[in-house]
């Protein structure tokens, strides 16, 4: 059995390997520009690779500049998100944009104090952002950071509980090289992300396995150690359908989940009412049951809302599962 690497070694292997089987044809590490670096860390908070792709590409060609953004309705930002997920993401970011207009007339401040009061960015994104664009060290615990170290220190506690979190910062802050920062915060997510992924990892191809003491241990698949099952609760939704002239009637949802999104009002079904097939739709802690039925204009008469088109459903933000529900009537 190898010894367990040196500290400096670690940093060393890791970016040596991410040189050569890293990945490094993103297309947000074609610049150094903080923008676009911060809108990619952004939409990669929560969100895969492969799927923020062409939500970047697309968010860039409509928002190219910070000042455009800044300008932008929520309502516009919010329908370029849709599908993304997570739309606190979306309304933090238009915050964040007119904030640092206003108050660092467009450039994003480059120092970690300042940045993690910007609306939207923690301290792991701001170090993911800080050294992408200045090459210098800086800790990133996302979740593929935090499992990598986690396996190669054996932290015995679930992660998200203050005790690992804390343990776990105070040794990424002693492993950090002391140069090429960008090549290896790249190296610890890319580690995370294609060798060492919360099932099946590959450890026979990681460059720090010699290190690693799960893998020592024959112990891989255990770490990082379960934590108890968050509580989900179940929920049902009963949300009216009102055609008139070959446009629906949607309201903005104000509070609690979708919140800012247009969405089916949800209301009680009239006796006459023709119900639709239910549809089951998990959100983060709540498993939703998706009621939709039928009902004439009288039936949402007083409500707020707006009628859309066909076409203007695509220029506004709609939950998944009501655009779907509406794209499947649309085909009848
Ligand atoms: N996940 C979070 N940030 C990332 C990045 N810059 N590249 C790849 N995956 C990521």
């Amino acid at each position: 059995m190898s010894k367990k690497l040196k500290k400096s070694e670690f940093a060393l292997l890791l970016i040596r390997w991410q040189r050569k089987y890293g990945r490094n044809d993103l297309p947000w590490q074609k610049s150094r520009d903080p923008y676009r670096r911060w809108i990619a860390e952004i939409m990669l908070q929560q969100t895969q690779v492969s799927t923020v792709i062409p939500y970047y590409l697309e968010f860039l060609k409509t928002f190219p500049t910070i000042e455009v953004l800044a300008q932008a309705e929520e309502d516009e930002v919010l329908a370029l998100w849709a599908g993304l997920g997570y739309y606190t993401r979306a309304r933090n970011l238009l915050k964040c944009a007119k904030e640092v207009v206003e108050k660092y007339h467009g450039q994003f401040p480059l120092q970690e104090e300042h940045l993690v009061k910007l609306p939207g960015i923690g301290f792991s994104t701001a170090g993911a952002i800080l050294s992408a664009v200045t090459d210098k060290p800086h800790v990133i615990l996302d979740g593929n950071v935090k499992r990598v170290l986690c396996r190669y220190l054996k932290v015995p506690v679930p992660l998200g509980e203050s005790q690992s979190d804390h343990l776990l910062l105070r040794e990424a802050r002693e492993f950090l090289p002391e140069t090429e920062g960008a090549t290896y915060a790249q190296a610890l997510m890319d580690l995370g992300a294609t060798v060492c992924k919360r099932t099946n990892p590959t450890c026979l191809v990681c460059p720090i396995s010699a290190g690693c003491k799960a893998f020592l241990g024959g112990e891989v698949e255990q770490y990082p150690a379960k934590r108890a099952k968050p509580k989900v609760s179940k929920e049902m939704l009963p949300i009216a359908i009102c055609f008139q002239e070959q446009k629906v009637f949607l309201v903005r949802q104000e509070k609690r989940f979708w919140k800012g999104l247009w969405t089916l009002p949800v209301c009680e079904m009239p006796k006459n009412a023709k119900q639709l097939k239910p549809i089951n739709h998990r959100l983060t802690h709540i498993e939703l049951t998706i009621v939709p039925f039928l009902v004439s204009p009288s039936s949402i008469a007083g409500m707020e809302g707006r009628w859309f088109s066909r076409q203007e459903l695509d220029t506004v933000a709609v939950p998944t599962p009501i655009k779907k529900l509406l794209l499947s009537l649309d085909e009848r």
